[in-house]
């Protein structure tokens, strides 16, 4: 029986259309599996969407659409997003899905009648965007420490998950199985940040929202979002179904990939889940890191979010998924730039691997009538090329069963790299002229040859498109494209015929691509400053009286100039009714002193004076600010006299 392999990707939430840092994760989960499925394996790569939460149902409200119906659009969208990107998936799990629903609640009563879920009162905070509570000791300054917006203070009836009671247990299995989290920094990270400091039960359903699945024996609840996402790597195998086969046969996971903003739920709370029902815990969680845009996080709001549609279009698939794997280091943190993009693909694509494809077989063409000669005789044969296509397929299975991607695309250019020089050393343009080194040149044709299908078999994981393309310039049957095949150096039938095809990779003209990358961003960004709304921290509530114990009266900008010690203020003389103030404002970006005066403003009066960089400062001019930092001052819709109340 063939060994199994069981990969998953996190499920994404249709809240939104997806980036190219969401597809990094499953371009990478994708890779692996094609290399399982390639080393003989029976795969199964799971991939999906996290279809509940009180977010997703605010979302499609706002889009006047039934929850259900808003998801379907968005889950073709991503489907259709996964097949432009060549993303194979074995299983693409919905966790709207009947059979998931059922399961999850299954799980969720089992949970209950065994005691390892109770009924108690949530008291806490709440973020809303990122659907997560959080203790005291983990909120920031009032505000989300994943996203950084203001978390709301919550109190509700709950289950929860005695998730404390699994703590012990958890460390001691972290602590044992140090293949469990990785990369390695990361396991340190989850024990000292997390499971040290001491673990908290977890909230476990809601009854403030009603799009979840509903707590079975007691409707007014909805199960809460994790218990209900992470259950998806097993009600997808069929767990709690009638049919579990594909559970028997598949689970554990060989690897969980996710990114390692959602590290701490995989390792902390889903092994948890699985202990408390008596199951395995999966064989590995990999963590890999961000994706960023130069130094910033990508994020719709400063429109830098970079649409994997888009590059594709302009680059192809390969180019794409090439770049991904082999620019970041896998499981590190790395950044898109258009520059690093274009260069990788001149450099690696176009000038190493195509040219070597498209050099070889032109001269086969050229010197050999197009047939791909035999190697003749033993005296041309080159040991250091065969030795280093074995080597190399040895060191990427390593790299690769590894997980470490990045390393293992890195070998295989410095193959390809060797073959190009391996290229320039012989002169084969030279050769062609010696009749007496035809055998030379057959033996040096053949090796550039066999040496592009042993590349081109090991990159197929990655860059999808090549393989075929290749294959049609240099004949072989199916058996010769296999990894198997790359055991013994000398399979590639000779006396077949080749055929120049067209450049795989043509080369960019950088600075064009730059300046047209560039206007998609900028107009990208221009767009996102237009529709974002500032983030503003709610206040609590007060009531009328509080709110008029601020006096604001209309005032008029009599004169103003710059404070002297300060780029940022200006003081001016305001008339208020009969007074004239001296008020200092942080405005100097915005107005000069002379667009100042002859404004009427207002000014809230009652304020007690302070000094501002040893300016007196009677008051306070009102403005309005954005998060673009833009900054307009509040006057009034029609002329009215100084002085003034407004109210
Ligand atoms: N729905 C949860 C996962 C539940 S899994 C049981 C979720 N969804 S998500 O759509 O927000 O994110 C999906 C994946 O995309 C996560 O692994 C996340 O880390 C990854 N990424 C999102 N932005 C990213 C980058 N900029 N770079 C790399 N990965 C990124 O979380």
């Amino acid at each position: 029986m063939k060994k199994t392999y069981y990969i998953t990707t996190p499920i994404y939430y249709p809240s939104a259309k997806l980036h190219i840092g969401n597809a990094y994760t499953t371009v990478a989960a994708d890779a692996m599996a094609r290399y399982k499925k390639l080393r003989g394996y029976d795969v199964k790569f799971l991939t999906g969407t996290d279809e509940h939460g009180q977010k997703i149902e605010r979302v499609a409200k706002e889009a006047g659409l039934a929850p259900k119906v808003y998801l379907d659009d968005i889950c073709d969208w991503i489907k259709n997003l996964w097949k432009v990107l060549d993303i194979d998936y074995d299983i693409f799990i919905r966790t709207t899905d009947d059979y998931h629903e059922r399961a999850v609640q299954e799980i969720f009563k089992r949970l209950y009648d065994q005691g390892d879920i109770y009924k108690g009162e949530y008291d806490g905070l709440y973020c809303t965007p990122c659907e997560t509570f959080f203790s005291e000791r983990d909120v920031e300054n009032g505000c989300c420490p994943d996203c950084g917006r203001p978390v709301e203070a919550t109190k509700e009836e709950s289950y929860f998950f005695r998730l404390s009671k699994y703590q012990d247990r958890l460390i001691e299995y972290i602590e044992s199985h140090p293949e469990f989290i990785q990369p390695v920094s990361r396991k340190n990270e989850m024990i000292n940040n997390f499971l040290k400091p001491g673990l908290e039960d977890l909230c476990v359903s809601r009854t403030s929202f009603k799009w979840g699945i509903p707590v079975t024996f007691d409707p007014d609840h909805v199960v809460y979002v994790w218990v209900d996402a992470l259950s998806n790597y097993i009600t997808a195998l069929g767990y709690g179904s009638e049919d579990t086969s594909d559970y028997e046969r598949y689970w554990p996971a060989d690897v969980h990939l996710v990114g390692k903003d959602i590290l701490r739920f995989h390792t902390i709370i889903w092994p948890a889940m699985l202990m408390a029902l008596g199951e395995p815990l999966p064989k590995q969680i990999f963590g890999h890191g961000w994706l960023m845009f130069g130094d910033d996080k990508m994020s719709k709001s400063k429109g830098n979010v970079v649409d994997p549609l888009m590059l594709e279009e302009r680059y192809g698939v390969d180019a794409i998924r090439y770049f991904l794997l082999r620019e970041m280091q896998f499981g590190q943190d790395g950044s898109f730039t258009n520059s690093a993009l274009i260069q990788r693909i001149n450099s690696d694509l176009a000038n190493d691997y195509g040219n070597l494809v498209s050099r070889t077989v032109g001269m086969i063409e050229k010197y050999f009538d197009g047939t791909l000669p035999e190697e003749i005789g033993t005296a041309a044969h080159d040991d250091e090329i065969e030795g280093m296509a074995i080597a190399t397929v040895a060191s990427v299975e390593q790299h690769m069963d590894e997980m470490r991607m990045t390393a293992a695309l890195k070998d295989i250019w410095t193959f390809i790299r060797r073959l190009n020089k391996y290229i320039d050393e012989n002169e084969p343009w030279i050769l062609a002229k010696d009749a007496s080194a035809r055998d030379t040149l057959a033996a040096v044709m053949y090796h550039l040859a066999e040496g592009i299908r042993y590349v081109t078999v090991m990159i197929s994981p990655v860059m999808t498109t090549v393989l075929p393309k290749v294959r049609e310039q240099l004949p072989a049957s199916d058996d010769l494209w296999t990894w198997e095949s790359l055991a013994n150096w000398g399979g590639l039938p000779a006396r077949v015929s080749v055929t120049k095809g067209a450049a795989l990779f043509p080369r960019l003209d950088m600075e064009k691509e730059l300046d047209e990358l560039n206007e998609i961003f900028e107009q990208q960004k221009a767009a996102a400053a237009e529709e974002q709304y500032p983030a503003v921290e709610a206040r609590p509530a007060i009531d009328i009286d509080t709110f008029f114990q601020s006096q604001i009266q209309v005032g008029e900008v009599l004169a103003c100039e710059k404070v002297k010690k300060s780029k940022k203020l200006l003081v001016s003389k305001v008339r208020v009714g009969e007074d004239v103030r001296q008020i200092v404002s942080g405005i100097a970006a915005y107005y000069t002193p002379e667009e100042m005066v002859g404004k009427r403003v207002l000014v809230v009066t009652n304020l007690k004076p302070v000094k501002l960089c040893g300016e007196l400062s009677e008051g306070m001019i009102l403005a309005a600010s954005d998060d673009n930092g833009n900054l307009v001052l509040a006057t009034t819709d029609k002329a009215i006299i100084s002085g003034s109340e407004v109210s």
